[in-house]
């Protein structure tokens, strides 16, 4: 996704601004560029590819500058080139702007500009943004960009600066995320809060419809009407080495092994033992409320949609509550039916991703509460719900999801576990699940000494073209999470199936060249998942099986053996997902490819 950094203080810009850029290379972008105000003007350069390259552009020598703001452009409207880079600026280069999101009226507004003889330069809806400002400039920027902004439709999180107004930044959202950042003498803006880390952790974020005027020591709020904000100034509680590779080679190598650390974060101090219950005061709900729900939806994209399956299993089992799985894409253009009993769950790491959030809207449009289980603190889907869970990951840098998921599938069990003992779980049974919990982070921390052999099966399959992903029950979303983390990071096309379906297609695909992976846990499904494995082999199919720790049967019985531990049968996602990770992680190293930044991907897809 595209990101945003903007500075105006007392020290020299340029590289402030660069390596605010670099922290946000993980959302995916496919160009950059920046525009510092010199004593020349404004100085606009840009480049496609990465940051390295714009560095290329602006050479060796550092632009006196002490004021400007940069962008990673994630292509929508046009092509990635140098022309269609931001900063887009007005034609006498007086006015620059960045932009995400997508101005879904630009063309209506842009036919009304060039009829007032405005010329456009490029592909880029975010270009008639600019011009619209300039169109309205009568010497105050703010006024300008604010009558602008009340004839745009879509969504926005902009950057503007001006040779006008030198030490002035004007900042605006709307569906697309903006943080201010305060510091002594210098003020930031930026789209993450993972650019401007490193100099401040006292930040303001923007809400949709609101505008911001920055200076070096001061900052002023509205509304796009004009109406007085009071900021809530807000500590970041994350470090700079929690955005930092801590000596791994890839942030995903480095957030799989974070994972023990993570998922104690996710239940610390909210489980009470001795009551055999889970303490979620987040959920803003009284345990009267939580009786008298009889209906869960929770609504996700992506990897948040596979632990959300997770969730169903473990929720249902629990609480003994209906729950459906929606994909937000798909929920929010339906007409759901939606009563007061209901209650809805948006799961996301980012808590800016669109659909998810729309879907989220959508639910509270009909009266529902909304909950979130989100990672980001302060992300929009955290603050537009009426309550929720946050899943205490830190910050998730690799593009492909990793420990958000395992937190979240911990945070979704919490949750069945407070329902559950609303209902009929028992404490002794909530107790006996609290005690496998807890034996989880070890678990995994097992697990990874198993990573060499995860290594061999990765390079005897690193350059095969097709994967298929079996599982059953509770851990079907696992083989469908193993399938999405393989083709997204390594480009390998790989499906998930529930095993029992492979006989009802899938099974024509199998041969010596379709490698598949199985989660054959000793659970209930056990006999049956070992029958799908004949039925692979019986097609000179190769099976890499993800199995119980102990079971010696199944090594005569497949190709390669993945052992996990013991644990309790809803808690196994936990377990069978780490295998998978590693084995995705490697194969795309194998491959020689982006693990961190695949191509076309982007961390937070702000835009449908
Ligand atoms: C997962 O590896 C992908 N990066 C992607 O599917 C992601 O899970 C999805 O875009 C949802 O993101 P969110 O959790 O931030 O809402």
């Amino acid at each position: 996704m595209c990101g945003i950094v903007g500075y105006v203080g007392h020290r020299q810009a340029q590289p402030i601004l660069l390596s605010g850029l670099k922290r946000l290379e993980y959302r995916g972008y496919d160009s950059a560029g920046i525009a510092l105000l010199t004593d020349s003007g404004l100085m606009v350069s840009k480049s496609v590819g990465k940051i390295s390259m714009l560095e290329a552009v602006l050479g060796d020598s550092e632009h006196k500058s002490t004021h400007g703001i940069a962008h990673t452009r994630w292509a929508t409207h046009g092509e990635p080139n140098e022309v269609n880079a931001h900063p887009h600026t007005d034609a006498a280069c007086e006015i620059a702007l960045v932009h995400n999101g997508i101005i879904e009226n630009y063309r209506t507004l842009k036919e009304y500009l060039m009829r007032k003889g405005y010329k456009a330069r490029t592909d880029t809806d975010t270009e008639i943004l600019v011009h619209l400002i300039h169109f309205n400039y009568n010497g105050d920027l703010t006024e300008a960009v604010r009558t602008a902004l009340t004839q745009v439709e879509g969504t926005y999180g902009i950057a503007v600066v001006s040779s006008h107004h030198p030490d002035l930044i004007i900042a605006a959202r709307k569906g697309s995320p903006l943080v201010v950042g305060l510091g002594e003498g210098e003020n930031f803006v930026a789209s993450d809060i993972s650019a401007m880390l490193e100099h401040t952790k006292r930040v303001v974020y923007l809400e949709d419809g609101e505008i911001a005027s920055v200076t070096p020591n001061d900052y002023h709020i509205t509304t796009i009407q004009n109406v007085e904000i009071t900021p809530r100034i807000q500590e970041i509680s994350w470090s700079l080495d929690m955005i930092e590779k801590s000596g791994y080679d890839h942030f995903m190598l480095k957030e799989i092994h974070e994972q023990p650390a993570t998922l104690r974060n996710a239940h610390r101090g909210r489980l009470n033992f001795e009551k055999g219950i889970a303490r979620l005061n987040g959920l803003n709900l009284q345990y009267d409320e939580l009786r008298r729900i009889k209906r869960v939806i929770i609504t996700a994209c992506g990897t948040s949609w596979h632990s959300a399956l997770i969730g169903k299993y473990i929720i249902e089992e629990m609480a003994r509550i209906p729950v459906e799985v929606e994909y937000a894409s798909e929920f929010r253009y339906r007409s759901p039916i939606i009563d007061e009993n209901t209650i809805l769950f948006a799961v996301s790491q980012s808590g800016e991703t669109a659909d998810t959030l729309a879907a989220m809207r959508e639910a509270k449009t009909r009266g529902c509460t909304v909950l979130g289980v989100v990672n980001v603190v302060g992300s929009t889907i955290a603050r537009d719900s009426d309550g929720g869970v946050y899943i205490h990951a830190g910050p998730e840098i690799g593009v492909a999801s990793t420990k958000a998921f395992t937190s979240q599938v911990m945070v979704l069990a919490l949750i069945g576990n407070l329902l559950g003992r609303m209902r009929q779980l028992s404490v002794q049974e909530s107790q006996e699940m609290i005690e496998w919990i807890q034996k989880i982070p070890d678990q995994i921390e097992e697990i990874f000494a198993t990573e060499d052999s995860i290594k061999e099966i990765a390079k005897a399959y690193y350059e095969k073209n097709n994967f298929l992903y079996l599982g059953r029950g509770i851990n079907y979303p696992v083989a469908l999470e193993g399938a999405l983390k393989l083709k997204e990071i390594s480009y390998i096309h790989a499906e998930g199936y529930p095993a029992a379906e492979m006989k009802h297609g899938p099974i024509a695909l199998i041969d010596e060249n379709m490698p598949v992976v199985v989660i054959a846990l000793k659970d209930p499904v056990y006999d049956k998942v070992m029958s799908n494995i004949a039925e692979v082999q019986a097609r000179n199919g190769h099976v890499i099986a993800i199995a119980t720790e102990g079971d010696t049967e199944i090594v005569e019985r497949v190709n390669h053996v993945l052992y996990v531990p013991q644990t309790h049968r809803l808690f196994t996602p936990l377990l069978s997902v780490i295998p998978l990770q590693l084995l995705a992680y490697h194969i795309a190293v194998m491959r020689g490819c982006s693990v961190d930044q695949p191509r076309n991907l982007a961390k937070s897809v702000t835009v449908e």
